[in-house]
């Protein structure tokens, strides 16, 4: 386990490895979509800059206890896919070695952290937010990239980023989808085969609403229900955990499309609580 220390030793030992260094967070369990933020990564550093990495299922960020102890561990293969995919660094903490016994400063965002996720696991972008400062902060990279899979995980960033005037710049990635348009997740790994068969309706009834958003109904209501009823017709059981509509800058509630917007949702397949999101404009 890495010392309190060798922790603290950690930044200015990074500051040295050649600029531009580039940090891509996960929670480990990489996939195609995590690759692509390498290889976004590495367009960012260039061939002569530094890509980090890091592993770390970040304990305060999960909400339910299950789900921290079911969330997917697969270490040995994370290094091998790193190095294979030319990570530099790979930086993999265990909780102990991040967070004192006595730990009492957490960051709070107040405004775009409410809904959608924020509300339906409270404390979740506390976590959040606290981590990926605290990785900022460790390995002092000129830029870090998130995907656009967690669209209010990438605003929430931003927003802290720029109000506590993080010298980083944030890029942000498109979705990776699997051929059946199910966003690429850790989680999915966990889906039994009924409920994996069913979940490409998520991304179905997001496409479905945009089309309809597409050829002029602008009515966040009506938007909604062309989702849900999607999602809804399902075979092997989906609870909608949230399906909201909500101006894209501001994540405000909206009554209509009339500037651009994003429609997001959380869907339960049995235990396994899967996210999607798609942006909405005018015509
Ligand atoms: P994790 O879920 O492992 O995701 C790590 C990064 O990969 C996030 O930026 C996420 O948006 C991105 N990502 C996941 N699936 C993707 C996909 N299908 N397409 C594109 N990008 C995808 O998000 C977290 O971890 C954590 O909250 C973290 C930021 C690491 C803080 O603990």
């Amino acid at each position: 386990m890495i010392t309190i220390q060798q922790l603290n030793a950690l930044p200015a030992a990074l500051k040295n490895l050649p600029s531009p260094r580039v940090l891509v967070p996960t929670m480990g369990a990489l996939h195609e979509g995590h690759l692509t933020l390498v290889k976004r990564a590495r367009e960012i550093a260039g061939p002569d800059g530094t890509v980090i990495l890091t592993l770390f299922v970040n304990p305060t960020q999960f909400n339910k206890p299950e789900d921290l102890k079911n969330y997917p561990r697969t270490e040995e293969r994370d290094l091998a896919l790193s190095k294979i995919h030319g990570v530099d660094l790979v930086f993999a903490p265990e909780a102990g070695s991040m967070y004192r016994e006595d730990s009492s400063v957490t960051v709070t965002e107040n405004a775009l952290a409410t809904r959608l996720c924020g509300a339906t696991r409270p404390g979740h972008f506390d976590g959040v937010c606290t981590v990926v400062l605290k990785l900022l902060n460790l390995t002092q990279p000129d830029a870090a990239v998130f995907g656009k899979k967690d669209y209010q995980q990438l605003a929430v960033i931003r927003r802290m980023v720029r109000d506590l005037n993080v010298p980083v710049q944030i890029e942000g990635v498109e979705t990776v989808r699997e051929p059946s348009g199910l966003a690429m997740s850790s989680r999915n790994t966990r889906l039994t085969a009924a409920h994996l068969s069913d979940a490409p309706r998520i991304r179905r009834a997001l496409l479905a609403a945009q089309s309809a958003c597409k050829t002029g109904e602008t009515s966040v209501k009506t938007l909604s229900t062309i989702a849900k009823k999607e999602i809804e017709n399902s075979e092997s059981g989906a609870e909608i955990d949230y399906l909201e509509l909500l101006d894209a800058k501001s994540l405000s509630p909206i009554e209509s499309v009339t500037a651009p917007a994003v429609l997001a949702t959380a869907v339960f397949y049995g235990d396994v609580r899967l996210i999607d999101n798609i942006e909405l404009l005018t015509i």
